[in-house]
């Protein structure tokens, strides 16, 4: 794939990971970011991705950082929005890069929960906005999910797709704009179960996420929840949904257990609590365990991309 300009809106948490990898990838990356704080902490942060990955630190010079919104994004053919989760502020900031931008520059947002049908829904080329929804860390984990709104035409879609999966992610088609789109439906499916069976006393938070991690948790990364389904027979499937469906939590409101965690102030490691209870050497052992695992994993699977060229 040529060397394509690409600004990224937001130089946070999501937007320096999505700028590394598309550096990695060979391209020429503008970093908008209004903080001169987060600015300034960028050329370190993207060096510790490197670090991280063994990448040959020579590619982040194609990343510059910007105060103006213009000077990142007028000559881009991409831009990735990665601005705080608010939609007013998200809508603006596409009617900006809609004033800026040629007219076939592909305008993607990196939402984790607002549709892109909504972000896009005042421009006037509506057909070039598509929702690219990268996980946390993006330049760790391979899958990016693009939605394609009522408007984004199938071209938009397939240029998107091909930039990403050149840059080594594993992009899907989310041919419709749903809350959740694929991986947050799933994701929070198993959530509220979990809650429930631990608001139950069926286990405590450890023992279920046992379960989850050593248990079907541990063929997960190569046997998808419908590969699986194929491969022991959907006639098994039937029988447990037979008998086990109607046992599951049915609830369309956040669980009362969760919410009232999140009232007293327990929401979590950064609190010393939330299901479990944290020591900060806990939390910190547990960041360093995620991170290891997936850099082995990126690592792994970059040898891999190198071996096949
Ligand atoms: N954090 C995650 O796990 C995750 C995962 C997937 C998607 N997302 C989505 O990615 C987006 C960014 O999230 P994040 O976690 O990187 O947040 P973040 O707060 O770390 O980064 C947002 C950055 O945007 C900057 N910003 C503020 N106002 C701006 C403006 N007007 N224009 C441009 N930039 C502005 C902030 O200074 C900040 O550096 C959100 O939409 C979020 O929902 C986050």
């Amino acid at each position: 794939m040529n060397t394509m300009n690409i600004g990224v809106v937001g130089g946070g948490l999501m937007g320096h990971g999505i700028g590394y990898l598309l550096a990695m990838a060979g391209h020429d990356i503008r970093i908008y970011e209004p903080s001169s704080e987060i600015r300034a902490s960028i050329p370190q942060r993207v060096k510790e991705i490197a670090d991280l990955l063994e990448d040959d630190p020579a590619h982040l010079t194609r990343i510059s950082v910007h105060g103006q919104l213009a000077s990142a994004v007028t000559s881009a053919d991409v831009v990735f929005e990665a601005a705080p989760e608010r939609l007013p502020l998200k809508q603006q900031i596409f009617a900006e890069l809609e004033s800026l931008t040629k007219p076939t520059t592909i305008l993607a947002s990196n939402s984790s929960a607002l549709p892109s049908t909504e972000i896009g829904r005042h421009l006037q080329h509506r057909d070039r906005v598509v929702g690219t929804h990268f996980w946390n860390p993006p330049h760790l984990v391979p899958l990016v999910e693009v939605i394609q709104t009522e408007w984004t035409s199938g071209d938009v879609v397939a240029r998107t797709m091909a930039l990403l999966r050149d840059a080594g992610r594993s992009p899907v088609h989310v041919r419709r704009d749903i809350p959740g789109f694929i991986g947050n439906r799933l994701q929070h499916a198993l959530k509220r179960e979990a809650i429930a069976m631990l608001a139950d006393g069926v286990a405590d938070a450890e023992t279920i996420d046992t379960v989850i991690k050593d248990g079907f948790g541990a063929r997960l990364a190569v046997l998808g929840t419908l590969e699986q389904s194929d491969l022991v027979g959907l006639d098994l499937t039937l029988d447990i949904h037979e008998t086990l469906l109607q046992h599951l939590d049915r609830s369309t409101e956040p669980h009362p257990l969760l919410r009232e965690k999140v009232a007293q102030g327990k929401i979590g490691m950064r609190a010393g609590e939330g299901f479990r209870t944290w020591t900060p050497e806990q939390a910190a052992a547990v960041r360093e365990r995620l991170s290891r695992h997936l850099a082995a994993q990126a690592k792994t699977r970059s040898k891999a991309a190198r071996s096949r060229q």
